[in-house]
């Protein structure tokens, strides 16, 4: 029989989102959930945040929240899709235990994300400069005397495919950057059927648009490069950061043609202009691209303009947020009703998975 498709994904609570998280994946799980209406899962996975960040975890809990709020006031919602933290779920645990043993090693020592990261901090640890792109985990970087090589950390895709496999998710809405990790999570399905009979199905990456948000500095939006602007940011702080943006260094007066566009003579591109990509309609950023690069305005008046669409947007969010925080306990309440129906859907496939490997 084949079973309807599910849809889970999941973020580690690093905190406070920002718009590159908002427009690369919170937005495409808006839209997943009216697809997939009641057959969607989003899991707060504050067990990932252990396996590289166990030294730290004093903000856990506060980061968890955080984040739920920042989903739901982006839209997600609980009469949609199921929000819930993956330590209220358990069986979490035993699934990935019941994975690792089906698990090859050669698997999870080529994974390109834990060999990246061991490199990234071996050379801190020798007191290298650590230039070069941020890896996911930079955000522990700074406290890179605590042991990195643990078991926990080398099992991480292992974990995950225990939350895919939990909910015999098929469609799986992630970035670029997890698909060596979702391949894995194909292979321990496999590896799993083939050992005790079909019981997963492989689930398959769901590459949904994602448009690039550039940092305000012109590199990558990352919490770790601090040019990030925060999803739930004030009226005051969003126009601090818009106004003290990258735009184009070759312009000197409003009248110097510009490049908006990355170029040879702007390499990143105007961080403005891109912003304008995501927040203005396109007849106003065709219009904005030809008076830029014929220099018939300054990059203030531009940074106004944009300003002038992104602060409803932000007043908006700000709203709903604050709204949802208001109610004391609610999205404690959220994530404890989230808790108990995913824990429903776990325990029946942890029933068949203890049948299916012959402990019952
Ligand atoms: N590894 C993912 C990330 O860092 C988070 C994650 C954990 C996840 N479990 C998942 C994503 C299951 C999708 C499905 O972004
Ligand atoms: Fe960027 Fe606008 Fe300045 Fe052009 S005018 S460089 S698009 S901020």
């Amino acid at each position: 029989m084949k079973r309807a498709d599910v849809v889970f994904s999941g973020m580690r609570p690093t905190g406070r989102l920002h718009i590159g998280n908002y427009w690369g994946a919170l937005k495409n799980w808006v839209g997943l959930q009216d697809q997939f209406v009641g057959r969607c899962f989003f899991s707060v996975v504050d067990w990932h945040m252990l396996t590289t960040g166990y030294n730290d975890t004093s903000k856990l809990v506060e980061h968890g929240r955080e984040m739920a709020l920042d989903w739901l006031a982006a839209g997600l919602d609980p009469a949609k899709c199921v929000i819930f933290k993956q330590s209220d779920v358990p069986e979490h645990a035993e699934l990935a235990l019941m994975l690792s043993m089906v698990t090859p090693l050669s698997s999870v020592e080529n994974n390109p994300t834990w060999k990246e990261q061991l490199q990234e901090l071996a050379r801190t640890k020798a007191g290298l400069a650590t230039a070069g792109e941020a890896t996911k985990y930079e955000e522990n970087k700074s406290g890179a005397n605590y042991e990195l090589r643990t078991y926990g950390f080398l099992g991480y895709p292992v974990l995950q495919a225990a939350d895919i496999l939990l909910y015999h998710g098929t469609k799986v809405p992630v970035g670029q950057d997890q698909l060596p990790h979702l391949e894995l999570s194909r292979e321990i399905a496999r590896k799993f059927n083939n050992a005790f009979g079909e019981t997963f199905a492989e689930p398959q990456p769901l590459l949904t648009p994602t448009p690039k948000v550039p940092g305000l500095d012109g590199r990558k939006m990352s919490k770790s490069y601090g040019n990030a602007v925060d999803i739930y940011e004030s009226a005051d702080g969003l126009k601090a950061k818009i106004m003290g943006a990258y735009t184009d260094p070759t312009r000197k007066k409003a009248t110097d043609p510009g490049h908006p566009e990355p170029c040879p003579e702007n390499p990143p591109g105007c961080s403005v202009f891109a912003l304008h990509k995501l927040y203005a309609d396109e007849a106003f950023v065709t219009k904005r691209k030809a008076e830029c690069m014929a220099g018939q305005l300054g990059c203030v008046a531009c940074k106004k303009d944009l300003l002038g669409f992104m602060e409803p947007a932000f007043a908006d969010f700000r709203k709903r947020r604050e709204s949802f925080a208001a109610k004391p306990g609610h999205v404690e309440e959220i994530l404890a009703e989230g808790g108990r129906r995913a824990r429903a859907a776990a325990q029946q496939t942890m029933d068949d998975v203890r049948r299916a490997m012959r402990l019952r």
